[in-house]
């Protein structure tokens, strides 16, 4: 593993817990302090997994087994760390992430049920030789975050049922304990303004050091 110049931080959570915004409002707040920061998303990131994405999304898509789905997050993945990600760390940046490997192990291990050591092996291969990254967890119960979401169209993980998503939700917490250096909660169940100064206090603290991260 190796440690970069740039930093890597993780916004995760169920859907609709407000994880773009979040990502928005970091952004323009660390350019505005003069760093140089890029934005991207998972599943998606560059032009070969924003293709996986649609083949991963498409509601269609019903008879997609679940090692094929937790493949092509991978692959996806892979493809994103190292087009992208490994590249902008490379160059000092700071790289915030909407969604990474915590939510293969939310949705495809806790959520389809996978084995998560095999998930495990799967997504560090796809992550190659990344060190050190903060994920930041909005939490939000599922029932909030689907209600949320229900103006616009639902693609194929957030068309599961409920007990599919509380799984999911079981799921992030579970990683909360398992990886206690990594991951840093946030109550995401309040205005976009009051959830933002709580994120930037963990992620201030992960880009000047007095916060370490850790791997997955
Ligand atoms: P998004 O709606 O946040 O863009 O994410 C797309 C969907 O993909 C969302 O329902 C969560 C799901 N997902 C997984 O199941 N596994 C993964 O590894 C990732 C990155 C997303």
């Amino acid at each position: 593993m190796v440690e970069y110049p740039g930093k890597l931080i993780v916004f995760e959570g169920p859907d609709g817990a407000g994880k773009t915004t979040q990502v928005k409002l970091a952004a323009e707040r660390l350019q505005n302090m003069g760093y140089s920061v890029l934005m991207t998303r998972e599943p998606g990131g560059t032009r070969l997994s924003e293709m996986i994405r649609q083949l991963l999304l498409d509601s269609d898509n019903r008879e997609m087994s679940p090692v094929t789905e937790a493949l092509l997050y991978a692959s996806a993945r892979s493809q994103l760390v190292a087009e992208v990600i490994l590249p902008a760390l490379t160059a000092g940046k700071i790289v915030l992430c909407d969604r990474f490997v915590d939510s293969s192990l939310a949705y495809q291990g806790f959520g389809r049920g996978l084995d998560l050591e095999m998930l495990r092996q799967v997504n560090r291969f796809a992550l190659n030789r990344l060190g050190r990254f903060c994920t930041i967890l909005l939490d939000l119960p599922p029932e909030e975050g689907l209600k949320r979401g229900k103006k616009r169209e639902k693609d194929r993980l957030e068309q599961e049922d409920i007990t599919f998503h509380q799984r999911v939700w079981d799921g992030y917490h579970f990683l909360v304990k398992k990886y206690p250096e990594r991951i840093r909660v946030v109550d995401a169940s309040s205005q976009p303004e009051l959830v933002h100064q709580q994120v930037w206090k963990h992620l201030i603290a992960f880009i000047k050091g007095s916060h370490q991260g850790g791997v997955f």
